[in-house]
């Protein structure tokens, strides 16, 4: 097993479900120390148990990222316990459910960008302080929803919402590389995760080329190798990890 990330302290935001999780247990694998930031304790405290019951490194600290000041009390504990951070990975994110315009409820509107793109914004503005020091690297989590319609016809918010996490993505690629801080974008295509509720798996594997949805851990191997120094040419890359479905 090749440890990229010994020494290093990682925090995955949205890493009690899903894509986060997943790239938490390859991060704590591969030798880091990683913060698992989230809303659900029970989820949350279960992963902390597993990865340090393998012998690895990983720690629980609750918080919504939606609320600026928890995001920044967040950072000072992280200050106070670690001192420094090598990598973050910007992952939390909501899907709501979609509907015509007209129809849709202003709050999940609201929701989507308080959480999507005004959470990732603050947990990058308080963290950034340790990214410079120890001149690390951030990837953000958007979506093939925020390049093309694709995925969801009505996901007006989630689509727009993942839009900006690209365009924002770009824009610290550009002024952070002189920083020493890269910063890269992923646009996953279907994964199999809670995120797609009850929607028929089967039916978007068809739309696939390599004809099957993705699993976590697929999205996990290209976060951690974007995080790592295999990756230390790459910035300001957006790249689909979808199978070929934004083809
Ligand atoms: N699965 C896909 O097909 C797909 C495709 C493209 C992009 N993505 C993106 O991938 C990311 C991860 O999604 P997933 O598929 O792994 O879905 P998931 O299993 O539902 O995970 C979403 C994660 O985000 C966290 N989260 C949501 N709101 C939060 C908040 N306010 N504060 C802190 N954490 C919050 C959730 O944690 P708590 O519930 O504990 O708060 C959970 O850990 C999202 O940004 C999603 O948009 C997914």
């Amino acid at each position: 097993m090749m440890e990229r990330f010994t020494n290093q302290v990682a925090v995955v935001t949205g890493a009690t479900s899903g894509i986060g999780a997943a790239c938490a247990r390859k991060f704590a694998e591969e030798g880091a120390s990683v913060i698992l930031v989230g809303r659900s304790l029970e989820r949350g405290q279960a992963l902390e148990q597993e990865i340090k019951s393998s012998g690895r490194q990983a720690v629980f600290y609750p918080c919504d990222i939606s609320d600026a000041d928890s995001v920044k009390k967040l950072s000072d504990k992280i200050g106070h316990d670690f001192g420094r951070v090598n990598v973050l990975f910007n992952n939390a994110g909501v899907m709501l459910p979609s509907m015509e315009i007209e129809r849709m409820p202003i709050q999940e509107w609201q929701d989507t960008f308080a959480i999507n793109i005004n959470g990732l914004f603050y947990v990058t503005r308080f963290l950034k302080p340790y990214l410079l020091e120890s001149r690390g690297c951030i990837i953000n989590n958007a979506s093939i929803a925020g390049l093309q319609h694709y995925a969801a016809g009505r996901s007006y918010a989630y689509s727009a919402s993942k839009a900006a996490v690209i365009q924002f993505s770009h824009q610290m690629a550009k002024n952070y590389g002189e920083e020493g801080i890269r910063v890269n974008c992923i646009c996953p295509g279907i994964i199999d995760t809670p995120i797609l509720g009850d929607r028929d798996r089967k039916l978007y594997a068809q739309r696939i080329p390599l004809g099957y949805v993705g699993q976590p851990e697929d999205v996990a191997k290209v976060v951690a190798f974007l995080a790592s120094d295999d990756a230390s040419y790459l910035t300001g890359v957006v790249l689909p990890v979808d199978g070929g479905a934004s083809i």
